[in-house]
C-alpha cells in the first residue's frame, strides 16, 4: 500500500508516521494516542528524571500494547568553564535587573542528562520496541544493552557522513533531519550550523548512501510533505511541530498561540536557550542577544542561567525568555487530537498517492 514498507515492517506498525519525541512537550497521552492510531508514539526522556520516565512508561504500557519509541539524549556532558559561565551571567545581568531578580540566587543545574545505566535499566524493564537517540549514540556497552532488550535502534543524521557513521555503528534505521526541523539540530560530527542541509536535499542523498530505512524529518506537517518524503525515497516520516498543535501537547498557551500565528519565516536557529543550536520562534532574547551567541555556555548549561528569567516573565504572561521550539512548517498544521491527526495525515498521503498514480497513468 505504501511505496516503501521497510520501516513499518521493521517496527511492526501500520502507518509510516513517527510522532517526534519532544522533550517537555509530548508525554504518555500523546504517545498512546499516536501508537493506538497506528503510528509510532515517542516518549522523550531527556527532561524526565528516572522516576518520572518510569511513571510515563507505566502509563504508556497500560494504554497500549502497540510499539512505542523511547528517546534519549546522548550528548557529551559539558566541561567546566567558569569564565564562559561568568560572561554569560554578565550578558544576562541587565535582564535580571529589569525583572528584579536577585542575581546572586543559586541556580539548579539543567535537567537534560545524557542516557546512562539507570535509564538503560528502564529500557530493559519496559522493552520499548524502538529506542531513538538524539546527538549521535551512547557508548558501546549501553548500546549493547539496548540491543539486548530487543529494541530497534534509531538515531538522526544531518549529513551523509553522519548517516554512514550511524549505519556503521549498527543503527536499524536513520532519521534524516533537515534544516527546517523544529528543536535541536542533531548534528554530532560537526557543529557547522550554516552548512546544514534542507530535508529536500538531504533525504535522497542519505537514501543513496545507506542500506537501512531512512525516515524523513523536518518541515513535514501535512499529507503533501509525507508524499514528498516517499518520493525522495524515505520509508517513513518523523513529525514534530505539527503535533505541538494537538491538545495533548504540553506547551504553554503563549507557545500554542505563537504556533498558530506562526509564519514560514518566523523561526530561526538559535543557541541562546540551551547552548546548542535549535530552531525556535523568534522572540525578544533571540533578537537581542542572538540568535547565535559565542557567549552561550556549552549545552545544556545556558538553560540553567536563563531559568529564573523565563519563570518570572512567563508568570507575567510573556514569552520573552521562553524557547518556543518550532519548525518552519508550523503554519501548515491544524489543531486536532493526536490520534485524529495521525490518521488524517496517513489518509491524506494515500489519497494524494492514488491521485498521482492516476495522473501518471493518464499522461
Ligand atoms: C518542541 C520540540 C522538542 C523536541 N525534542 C526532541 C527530543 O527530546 N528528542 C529528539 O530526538 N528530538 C526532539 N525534537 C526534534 C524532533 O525529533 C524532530 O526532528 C523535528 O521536530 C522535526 O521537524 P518538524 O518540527 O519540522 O516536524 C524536538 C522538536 C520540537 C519541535
Amino acid at each position: 500500500m505504501w511505496p516503501n514498507e521497510s520501516f513499518i515492517k521493521l517496527v511492526g506498525i501500520e502507518l509510516p508516521i513517527i510522532q517526534a519525541p519532544m522533550a517537555g512537550a509530548a508525554l504518555s497521552d500523546m504517545v498512546v494516542a499516536v501508537s493506538e492510531a497506528g503510528g509510532l508514539g515517542s516518549l522523550a526522556c531527556a527532561l524526565l528524571s528516572v522516576e518520572q520516565a518510569r511513571k510515563e512508561l507505566e502509563t504508556i504500557r497500560r494504554g497500549t500494547f502497540l510499539p512505542i519509541n523511547a528517546n534519549f539524549f546522548c550528548h557529551r556532558p559539558p566541561r567546566d568553564d567558569n569564565a564562559r559561565e561568568m560572561s554569560w551571567r554578565r550578558r544576562l545581568d541587565p535582564y535580571y535587573d529589569q525583572l528584579q531578580i536577585d542575581a546572586s540566587v543559586s541556580i539548579p543545574a539543567s535537567a537534560r542528562a545524557p542516557f546512562d545505566d539507570r535509564m538503560c535499566d528502564l529500557v530493559m524493564e519496559f522493552h520499548p520496541e524502538v529506542v531513538s537517540f538524539h546527538f549521535g549514540l551512547p557508548d558501546k556497552n549501553l548500546l549493547l544493552r539496548v540491543r539486548g532488550a530487543g529494541a530497534k535502534i534509531l538515531s538522526s543524521a544531518t549529513s551523509v557522513d553522519e548517516a554512514r557513521w550511524l549505519e556503521d555503528q549498527g543503527c536499524d534505521a536513520i532519521i534524516a533531519q533537515g534544516f527546517e526541523a523544529g528543536g535541536h539540530r542533531r548534528m554530532f560530527l560537526t557543529e557547522d550550523v550554516p552548512t546544514q542541509v534542507g530535508t529536500m536535499a538531504l533525504v535522497p542523498q542519505v537514501v543513496d548512501a545507506v542500506k537501512v530505512p531512512v525516515i524523513a524529518s523536518g518541515g513535514i506537517a501535512d499529507a503533501r510533505g509525507i508524499l514528498a518524503a516517499f518520493a525522495l525515497g524515505a520509508a517513513a516520516v518523523q513529525i514534530g511541530t505539527a503535533y505541538l498543535h494537538c491538545p495533548e501537547a504540553q506547551i504553554s498557551p503563549i507557545h500554542r498561540q505563537a504556533l498558530i500565528d506562526g509564519k514560514d519565516n518566523g523561526t530561526a536557529i538559535t543557541n541562546v536557550f540551551t547552548g546548542r543550536p535549535a530552531r525556535a520562534i523568534v522572540n525578544r532574547l533571540m533578537r537581542e542577544i542572538g540568535p547565535m551567541s559565542d557567549e552561550a555556555p556549552e549545552f545544556p548549561l545556558a538553560a540553567a542561567t536563563l531559568a529564573p528569567l523565563r519563570a518570572k516573565s512567563e508568570m507575567a504572561g510573556s514569552a520573552d525568555f521562553t524557547p518556543m521550539w518550532s519548525g518552519q512548517a508550523a503554519h501548515l498544521a491544524r489543531e486536532l487530537p493526536a490520534a485524529e491527526l495521525t490518521k488524517q495525515l496517513a489518509v491524506g498521503a494515500l489519497e494524494n498517492l492514488r491521485l498521482l498514480k492516476t495522473v501518471a497513468r493518464a499522461a
